[in-house]
């Protein structure tokens, strides 16, 4: 047994398990016929790539030095030829790794028949899709968009219908959250660095803390229509809610007649080992069975990385948005609803929501012991399913790297610098959002590379 599983003592799926089943030929016999080779400047050829970005590319991110040509599974490769493990999944987006062949072949199989139609239109797969997440969720109807922040504001404008006719049209949100990027999006969401240069803010969007129900119910003034939270702040630093905040929640819509709205584009679509991190968090919680909320926003892992946006909103409310008030050109499309349905159907066959909690306990009890055993470089390690992170001690001594840089970003470079993609969470917390199909072989690698890291910063 190698050495970090018997550490954890921990015994592994044998290798024929569902979720260890993916193809390793698949990756290149595949991949060439249906991704035309890279013209020339991509090969190899790290500078001129960055070039053209410097030239032509809005300069609106901060970048890795790192240009990636393509993946398989859990793995992804750079133009030099790097193969890097990928715990960042795109930021909590390729729900079945990359180029899984159940995902190719929904995307060949409908562009084949129909890509696109409007929504003048109906077709099948929106329906489909729309049935599986309402069978999921709970009474309800979906509407369909292009990502996470068009999700949420639909939800947004779903409380402005709902409190028009009193004048209400306040949201709520929680200090730390993140909603997207949109106009409403930073207003809504609690973090400074979103805002800054881009007022006036949108109104009707105030910030109170996190998983306090006490200030929550200070804060709702007569214009409050309804309050937005993360079942698990994902941006913010991975932070789940508490489960009496959750119950304390709905009870405080219910007596207040507001609607209580759950973003879950990143913690959703099994992430924490349930459909949605509420059941999760919910789970053996007197009351937490009949929970459900208004209304729930997704994409990410929804998509597996095809671009998707949705909302959910519950059946008194479902028709409240009615025809002309809302709407999106390329929302649910047949491709990609029917790449959706399949990753659903995918998820569902091969029981990734077991793997997503089991994988997922190894690799935060993994990181619990890198904690324990090096304090110095790792304080804390939080998280649910195979949405982790752990907080960086404050001033790492030998923490290499531009100090004008945020400690997360120079730890990241060093995981880079081992095979290991990671995401930061602000300036201190490290995410791991990979897979939910991650292999326990896979974990366990992830857990030694990060080790490799940490143990010659604490040395
Ligand atoms: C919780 C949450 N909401 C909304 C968004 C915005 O999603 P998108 O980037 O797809 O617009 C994100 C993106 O990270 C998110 O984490």
């Amino acid at each position: 047994m190698p050495a970090i599983r018997r550490l954890l003592n921990i015994r592994l799926p044998s290798a024929g398990s569902p979720a260890n089943d993916f193809p390793a030929s698949f990756e290149a016999q595949n991949m060439k016929d249906i991704v035309p080779s890279p013209p020339p400047v991509v090969r190899n050829d790290v500078a001129a790539v960055q070039a053209l970005f410097q030239q032509n590319v809005v300069p609106s991110y901060s970048r890795f030095d790192i240009v990636l040509s393509h993946g398989s599974g859990s793995y992804l490769h750079d133009v030099t030829g790097r193969r890097y493990l990928d715990f960042g999944g795109g930021i909590a987006v390729s729900s079945l790794g990359h180029a899984h062949p159940a995902m190719i072949e929904a995307l060949v199989e409908q562009s084949r028949k129909i890509i696109h139609c409007s929504n003048y239109y109906y077709n099948e797969p929106q329906g489909r899709l729309a049935q599986a997440l309402v069978r999921l969720i709970g009474p309800g109807k979906c509407f369909f968009c292009n990502s996470g922040a068009e999700a949420n504001e639909g939800l947004f404008k779903l409380a402005r219908k709902f409190g028009h006719e009193e004048g209400r049209f306040e949201v709520l949100t929680a200090v730390n959250s993140f909603h997207g990027r949109t106009l409403a999006g930073i207003a809504a969401t609690g973090q400074e660095k979103v805002k800054k240069g881009f007022d006036p803010m949108v109104p009707g969007f105030r910030q109170v803390l996190y998983n306090d129900l006490a200030a929550m119910r200070a804060a709702l003034s007569p214009a409050t229509a309804a309050i937005m939270v993360e079942g698990i702040q994902g941006e913010g630093g991975v932070t789940p809610a508490l489960p009496e905040y959750l119950l304390g929640l709905r009870q405080l819509c219910n007596e207040k007649r507001l609607l209580l709205l759950m973003d879950s584009v990143q913690c959703g679509h099994f992430r924490s080992g349930r459909f949605q991190s509420f059941q999760r968090i919910l789970e053996g919680v007197p009351g937490g069975e009949t929970f459900l909320p208004d209304g729930i926003s997704m994409a990410k892992s929804l998509g597996g990385g095809f671009p998707i946006g949705a909302f959910w909103v519950r059946a008194p409310h479902a028709d409240l948005l009615g025809a002309g008030s809302h709407g999106t050109t390329y929302g649910g499309s047949p491709l990609a609803c029917a790449v959706a349905w399949k990753i659903l159907d995918v998820i569902e066959r091969e029981k990734l929501a077991d793997n997503a909690r089991q994988v997922g306990e190894f690799l935060k009890t993994g990181l619990q012991q890198l904690a324990g055993k090096y304090p110095a470089v790792i304080k804390s390690v939080r998280g649910l399913g195979l949405m982790l992170g752990f907080e960086l001690a404050a001033n790492i001594p030998n923490l290499p790297g531009d100090p004008s840089k945020t400690p997360t970003t120079r730890f990241a470079n060093l995981l880079h610098g081992a095979g290991l993609l990671a995401i930061p969470a602000g300036a201190h917390v490290i995410r791991f959002l990979p897979p939910l199909n991650l292999r326990w072989g896979e974990a366990e690698e992830g857990l030694k590379l990060t080790e490799s890291v940490v143990a010659k910063l604490a040395s």
